[in-house]
């Protein structure tokens, strides 16, 4: 029998009081989207950054103090906890607000300690996908119990050979490694000397697949999901995909490879049996599942699995979704995705990011940033990320300052009136890709 709260939730009589958690250009585009609902009574964002102030009222709290973002829903009366990205996660904020008892009617979108494992232990992932038959890359795991054997592993491993740190490492814990020494010494830096901290002295060694990646992206409520728009985003720092990796340079949606048969496939060999395979592990898996795929010979291969939406790629595919989306995670949240038909708009979307020199290392913040409301908002959208506000102006306050996606009518046209519009905004060492989707020219 459903809950008649989220009956009612779900036609849209009852507005929602929502929190979102996080600070980058995937919470801007959400609160962006949310805000547009008439579902949506009132947003808060935390911490937000100087473009979510735009859409809600931005609440000055760490996502590390689960104890203030309790407070915050119970003063704010919050019915819908939105979070955004994997660290409160895998630490279990979803746990620590749904087993309150002051916040029993409280739905969060994003999945519970157990689930977020998907995303925080790589060896978890991929023990879940062989026992659920989901194809992805021969591996072991090692750690310093197996540590010899794990030598003699990699000394006999074919090149390249693919080293993981199995806990979060923001983004930095995969080695691609070309020859054995460098295996063998990446392999004693993560398991003897924790380079990637305790959880990293977990190693998964995996077999390189070659081919091209595309990420894919669910919202699931436990039983039934959602295919959002596909994307594909750009990860290294410098043009022609050299450099070291970033947290992602750009992204493209749709992705012009994913025909209507790979993504059918995608579906039948990957994404079905993940959904299933939480059901019947009994993980109540309520959220965003975002599955990091290779297309080899065009077979898709599960490289990742992130327990949340991507960043960039969220400014490319929410702004392609045409449904309400605070409609969409109501649904969710009543196990009622079942018959909800995603509407998206044809027309392509680019994203490109502009960063601080030096990232993905050191760099600069508090340079004002001058021009973006000089951005034509016809074709463009202009998604803060590491930003912040002072004295009314607007500041950079992280590696990823901000991105602008543009709607085109292919990733061509969609990418030059990004860079178009790029021309206009300025800060002292602004750096950008000029290439995104460039192998779709
Ligand atoms: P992950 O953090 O698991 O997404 O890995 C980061 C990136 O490393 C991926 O986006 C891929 O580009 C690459 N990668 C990870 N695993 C493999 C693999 N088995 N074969 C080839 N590339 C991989
Ligand atoms: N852009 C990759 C990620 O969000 O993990």
């Amino acid at each position: 029998m459903p809950d008649i709260r989220k009956t009612l939730k779900l036609i849209g009589s009852l507005t929602m009081r929502i929190l979102l958690l996080g600070s980058g250009g995937r919470e801007h585009a959400l609160a962006w989207k949310m805000a547009q609902s008439p579902l949506c009574e009132k947003l808060f964002i935390a911490p937000g950054n100087a473009g979510t102030s735009q859409c809600g009222t931005n609440l000055p709290i760490s996502l590390s103090d689960f104890e203030e973002i309790k407070k915050a829903c119970i003063r704010n009366k919050i019915d819908l906890v939105v979070v955004g990205p994997e660290e409160p996660l895998v630490k279990g904020i979803t746990d620590f607000l749904i087993t309150d008892p002051a916040l029993q009617k409280l739905d969060v979108i994003g999945p519970r300690k157990t689930g977020a494992q998907l995303e925080g232990s790589k060896a978890f992932a991929k023990a879940f996908m062989m026992r659920h038959h989901i194809p992805t890359a021969i591996y072991r795991e090692f750690t310093l119990q197996n540590y010899e054997e794990g030598v003699e592993y990699l000394q006999k491993h074919p090149l390249p050979v693919v080293l993981k740190a199995d806990g979060l490492a923001a983004g930095k814990g995969v080695v691609i490694c070309e020859n054995h020494l460098e295996a063998i010494a990446e392999f004693e830096l993560m398991i003897q000397r924790a380079k990637f901290g305790e959880a990293g002295k977990k190693v998964v060694v995996e077999q390189f697949l070659k081919g091209i990646e595309i990420s894919v992206f669910v919202l699931t409520d436990g039983k039934n999901y959602v295919i959002l728009p596909e994307a594909k985003d750009y990860k290294r720092v410098g043009e022609g995909d050299k450099g070291p990796n970033t947290g992602g340079m750009g992204a493209v949606s749709p992705v012009p490879f994913a025909k209507d048969a790979l993504m059918k496939k995608i579906e039948a060999k990957i994404i079905h049996p993940t959904v299933e395979g939480l059901k019947t592990e009994g993980l109540e898996y309520l959220g965003f599942i975002f599955f990091g795929l290779m297309i080899v010979e065009n077979e898709p291969y599960m490289i990742e699995y992130n327990c949340r939406m991507g960043d960039p790629e969220t400014e490319v595919v929410i702004p392609r979704l045409k449904n309400d989306l605070v409609q969409l995670l109501a649904a969710a949240a009543g196990q009622q995705l079942d018959g909800v038909k995603i509407d998206t708009d044809p027309r392509t979307a680019c994203t490109i990011v502009a960063v601080s020199g030096g990232y993905p290392g050191d760099y600069k913040k508090g340079m004002a940033i001058n021009g973006l409301s000089d951005v034509n908002p016809a074709d463009s959208l202009v998604f803060y990320m590491g930003t912040a506000e002072k004295n009314g102006q607007v500041i950079t306050n992280g590696g990823r300052v901000f991105c602008i996606t543009s709607y085109g009518r292919s990733v061509f046209d969609a990418v030059e009136i990004s860079k178009e519009e790029m021309e206009k905004v300025f800060f002292i060492g602004m750096e950008y890709r000029r290439d995104i989707g460039y192998e779709f020219e």
